[in-house]
């Protein structure tokens, strides 16, 4: 895998990516700017692809279509809803899951997509080399939840904990994770946590904190994951 599409959601995560990395090229498509980046003998495409689902996947799969990426890396910053995931902590996805997604009414279980199911797995390779990876927060490996929704409520938080045993909850990876596999494109998601819905719902207060120093954690994570990928 030499040509890897980095993903971020926001700006506070792509000035941590770019501090990091040596661009060699800056180009837009439609709206969005890439930024090719050489990391020792990989090609990587950084960009911020905006808040939300449907930005993450129209952007993997410009990256897929029209710049021929071996395998794209989302990386960024999420809310725990695990009573053993805490702000400061990191979570490699080993699946992925799209909370928000309803068909209950045909029968379907909370969270699955038609063709393709409930779950989507990460590339087995990446989640291998990521386990393997020390850094000073503590790493956990599990089921990454996305939604068009940033979660406040304690008992949003408890419920997609439930139902989907989610470690934490962000907005896009899952949208990356379906494109990726409609399209045959290994993925990981790496999110380090910013925040953790409670009940005052005050969280944005530790996300606005937390978010720009979260950031650094995840680009560190994956500095190292980008050593190890033949
Ligand atoms: N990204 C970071 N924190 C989040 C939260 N609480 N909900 C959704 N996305 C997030």
């Amino acid at each position: 895998m030499n040509r890897i599409g980095l993903i971020v959601a926001m700006k506070e995560e792509l000035n941590a990516a770019l501090k990091e990395f040596e661009v060699i090229n800056e180009f837009k498509i439609f709206d969005l700017d890439f930024y090719e980046c050489k990391y020792k003998d990989k090609t990587c495409i950084l960009v911020q692809c905006g808040v939300g689902k449907v930005n993450a996947a129209r952007c993997a799969q410009i990256l897929i279509d029209k710049l021929e990426m071996d395998c794209i890396i989302n990386i960024g910053v999420a809310g725990s809803v695990s009573k053993y995931v805490n702000i400061y902590d990191v979570v490699v996805g080993e699946k992925l899951v799209q909370h928000d997604f309803d068909l209950k009414i045909f029968d379907h279980k909370r969270g699955h997509i038609p063709n393709v199911g409930v779950y989507m797995d990460c590339d087995p390779y990446l989640v291998k080399l990521a386990k393997d990876i020390k850094i000073d927060s503590k790493v956990h490996l599990g089921t990454i939840a996305s939604g068009d929704i940033f979660v406040t409520e304690l008992a949003m938080g408890e419920k997609i904990n439930n139902k989907f045993n989610a470690l934490c909850v962000e907005m896009e990876g899952a949208a990356i994770a379906q494109t990726c596999y409609l399209s045959n494109i290994p993925f990981l998601v790496i999110r380090s946590i910013s925040d953790s819905p409670n009940k005052e719902a005050n969280n944005h207060i530790n996300f606005d904190d937390f978010v720009e120093e979260r950031s650094k954690v995840s680009v560190q994570f994956l500095k190292q994951l980008l050593n190890k990928i033949k």
